[in-house]
Parts: structure tokens; C-alpha cells; sequence
């Protein structure tokens, strides 16, 4: 069988979802889980940029460089490829619906509703705020990664 694969997307795919997958990538190699990820935007602005500035910086301060990674828009094709699609918001998960194929076999959620206590709530926007509000993003991202590691077969 093959390895669990999943999708984070967000609006640009520079700011909450490239965060999201550094923090995965981290936690799956911390627990030995072999998984496919990657993370991808509703939107299009920013298609081939690495991530916000500020994104990298609370990566890096956790040890993470995610200089490397490239802004990409969500496709039909991702439903699939991925059997897990996480929405970092309530409208991201809106938009992935817009444009969910008829049949697929994706799992589609909020990433949030994989962490007991916070069902429902979004992983908020930092683009427009400041260093605190993408630490926040990267604490909530990183309680996520946690609860997919446990679900996906961590030690
Ligand atoms: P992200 O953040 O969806 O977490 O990548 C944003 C990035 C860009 C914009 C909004 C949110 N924007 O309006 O360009």
C-alpha cells in the first residue's frame, strides 16, 4: 500500500500552508512516518514564490529552512493525488469545495478539526499582521502535525 499522502492549502501558500508542511516534514521524521506531503494555495498572486519572509524566519527559528519552497495553486488534480486535503480556514475549505471534481476519493477537512478542542476554529491569516500572529499560525500548525502523526500510525 502506499504512504499516506497529504495536502495543505491555505489562500497563498506563503504564509500558513508552507508552515504547516515544514512542521509535518519535522514531526513525521521525529517519529520515523513515512509520508507524502506538500501544500498548495486556493489562490494565485503568488504562484512560484518562496515563502513570506516572515514565514521563513519562524521556520528558521525552529531549526527549519524553507527557503526552497515555491508557492503552487491548488488543481483538481490534487484530489487525486492526496487522499488527505487540509483547509488552514473555514474559506479555504469553502474554495477547495468550489472546485472539488464530483468523485474523488480525498479526504477534505479543516485542519483544525483534527485537534481535540479546536474543531471548527481556522489557523488565522498573518499576512497582515506581525511576527506574534506567525508564531501563533506556527504553534497551531505544529499541534496539528502532531495529531496527524498520532493518526498516521506515530510511536
Ligand atoms: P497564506 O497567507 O494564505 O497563509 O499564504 C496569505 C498570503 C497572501 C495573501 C493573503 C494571505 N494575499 O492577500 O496576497
Amino acid at each position: 500500500m502506499s504512504q499516506p499522502s497529504i495536502l495543505f492549502v491555505c489562500l497563498g501558500n506563503i504564509c500558513r500552508s508552507p508552515l504547516a508542511e515544514a512542521a509535518l516534514r519535522m514531526r513525521a521524521v521525529e517519529a520515523g512516518v513515512a509520508l507524502t506531503i506538500d501544500s498548495a494555495g486556493t489562490g494565485n498572486w503568488h504562484v512560484g514564490r518562496p515563502p513570506d519572509p516572515r514565514a521563513q524566519e519562524v521556520a528558521l527559528i525552529h531549526g527549519l529552512d524553507i527557503s526552497g519552497y515555491r508557492a503552487r495553486q491548488v488543481t483538481t488534480e490534487d484530489f487525486s493525488r492526496f487522499g488527505h486535503i487540509y483547509a488552514l480556514d473555514p474559506q479555504n475549505l469553502k474554495d477547495l469545495r468550489r472546485i472539488e471534481p464530483k468523485r474523488h476519493f480525498s479526504e477534505v477537512r479543516l485542519l483544525m478539526d483534527m485537534v481535540p478542542g479546536r474543531r471548527g476554529t481556522a489557523v488565522l491569516d498573518p499576512y497582515y499582521g506581525d511576527a506574534e500572529d506567525f508564531a501563533e499560525a506556527w504553534s497551531d500548525v505544529c499541534e496539528a502535525a502532531d495529531s496527524i502523526i498520532k493518526r498516521f500510525g506515530g510511536r
